[in-house]
């Protein structure tokens, strides 16, 4: 059975490893803003000592960001815990916005978020190229053979 939890300070090199390995890179960087890991808040759920998903969060006046989202096994649930857990951390804090972005080419993320209760608010044209000059590690090409290069943001009002 798989345990989810609050990441801590301790957790912050496991974390930079993490997004190396998962985004090319120890920064997130959307709608031009760099976040870096030290910066956020976030959910990890284990396996033993394995981590099989894990959410980070930015909370700033009354909003709640989404920074990042990964599920390592798909398909059992992992990802719409983290969603859930977020939803709930969010409304406690007394946050009136839930929203994120996520990226052109992945149709999986577009399917889940809204299956889930989010609604597509905006596309930022030409984003993702933005912020491929500062992290070139984005490639051109992304999921489902898509070129890379735009941001979708989404949103749930709380
Ligand atoms: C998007 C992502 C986080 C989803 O994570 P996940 O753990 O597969 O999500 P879930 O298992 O909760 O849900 C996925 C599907 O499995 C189904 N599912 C949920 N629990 C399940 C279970 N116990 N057994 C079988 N299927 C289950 C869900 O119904 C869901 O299907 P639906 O979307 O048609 O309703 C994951 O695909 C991922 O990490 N993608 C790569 C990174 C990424 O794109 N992140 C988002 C960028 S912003």
């Amino acid at each position: 059975m798989s345990a989810l939890r609050r990441l801590t300070q301790d957790d912050l090199p496991r974390l930079r490893r993490f997004w190396v390995e998962h985004w090319g890179g120890e920064e997130m960087i959307a709608h031009g803003t760099v976040y870096r890991p030290e910066q956020l808040e976030g959910f990890v759920v284990e396996d033993g000592e394995e981590w099989i998903g894990l959410l980070t969060f930015f909370i700033e006046t009354n909003e709640c960001e989404v920074t990042s989202l990964d599920s390592l096994r798909a398909g059992q649930g992992i990802g719409s815990r983290l969603i859930d857990k977020v939803i709930e951390e969010a409304r406690a804090r007394n946050c009136k916005r839930l929203f994120l972005i996520t990226t052109n080419d992945n149709l999986n993320a577009l399917g889940f978020y809204q299956k889930r209760g989010f609604e597509l608010v905006a596309v930022h044209r030409g984003a993702v190229n933005e912020s491929r000059k500062r992290k070139p590690t984005i490639p051109l090409v992304g999921m489902n053979g898509i070129p890379l290069r735009d941001e979708i943001e989404l949103e749930m009002k709380l």
